[in-house]
């Protein structure tokens, strides 16, 4: 694991994004695993940058995000699929984008769906993570055990929490999501997790120091030979 801490979350973007780039200068066709929430915005920022300014061209890229909510079409604003359109798809040349159906008639299936898209492609070069206040990566919750596959997630309390902040009212988060498994994450050949914020710092610390356990899921990522850690000072003043 790599760690690199960073006096803001400006410096972390364009390191994260320079990761991207760097990748996708060499490997035109890359396959990107991409996040949604607060923390990845200011990357995606710096991903459209590079493109504008002629620096990266994402037409042979092809991405697959962590996870969706489960009941929301695409068309839904809060929608994870929506989100990306907003914050990334629509401002670059991507075409090859893949997110999780959260309305899926057979969600089961949906999930052995995704796994298998992502193996056809060859599987994720690089995927960017950010980390839930309780440890998770993607919306895999502490558990007993580590998730291997995609599959249908029920949100902690916690998770709901934190996320009811981008809706009307509290009931109106959804209870259930498709998430991208721990295996599908650990093939990745190479992660970026970032975490801005004090809010992140037990979990950063959990991750990093404590003990590999299903419970703190982010902590999997010890396991990996090529992650690193981009942290602001805020969420690295635990460590
Ligand atoms: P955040 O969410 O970026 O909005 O803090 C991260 C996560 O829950 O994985």
């Amino acid at each position: 694991m790599q760690i690199h801490v960073y006096q803001n979350e400006a410096e972390i973007a364009r390191a994260a994004a320079a990761l991207f780039a760097s990748l996708i200068i060499k490997k035109p066709d890359a396959v990107i695993g991409l996040a949604t929430g607060s923390t990845p915005i200011s990357t995606y920022q710096e991903l459209i940058r590079l493109y504008k300014d002629k620096v990266v061209d994402y037409a042979r890229v092809t991405s697959f995000n962590l996870d969706e909510y489960v009941g929301l079409p695409p068309t839904h604003t809060q929608s994870y699929r929506a989100f990306m359109q907003e914050q990334l798809f629509d401002h670059i040349n991507i075409q090859d984008t893949h997110v999780p159906s959260g309305i899926a008639k057979d969600l089961a299936a949906e999930c052995k769906r995704y796994d298998q898209a992502i193996v056809d492609r060859g599987g994720i070069d690089l995927q960017l993570l950010g980390i839930g206040h309780n440890g998770h990566i993607g919306f895999n919750e502490p558990n007993d055990v580590f998730v291997y596959n995609t599959n249908v997630v029920d949100l902690t309390e916690s998770t709901i929490q934190a996320n009811k902040r981008n809706f009307d009212s509290e009931d109106q988060v959804p209870r259930t999501a498709v998430s991208m498994g721990i295996g599908s994450i650990m093939q990745a050949r190479a992660i970026v997790l970032i975490a801005l914020g004090k809010g992140k710092a037990e979990a950063i610390k959990r991750t990093i120091k404590g003990e590999i356990d299903p419970q703190m899921p982010a902590s999997i990522l010890r396991c990996h030979h090529n992650v690193t850690v981009l942290l602001d000072k805020e969420a690295a003043s635990l460590l």
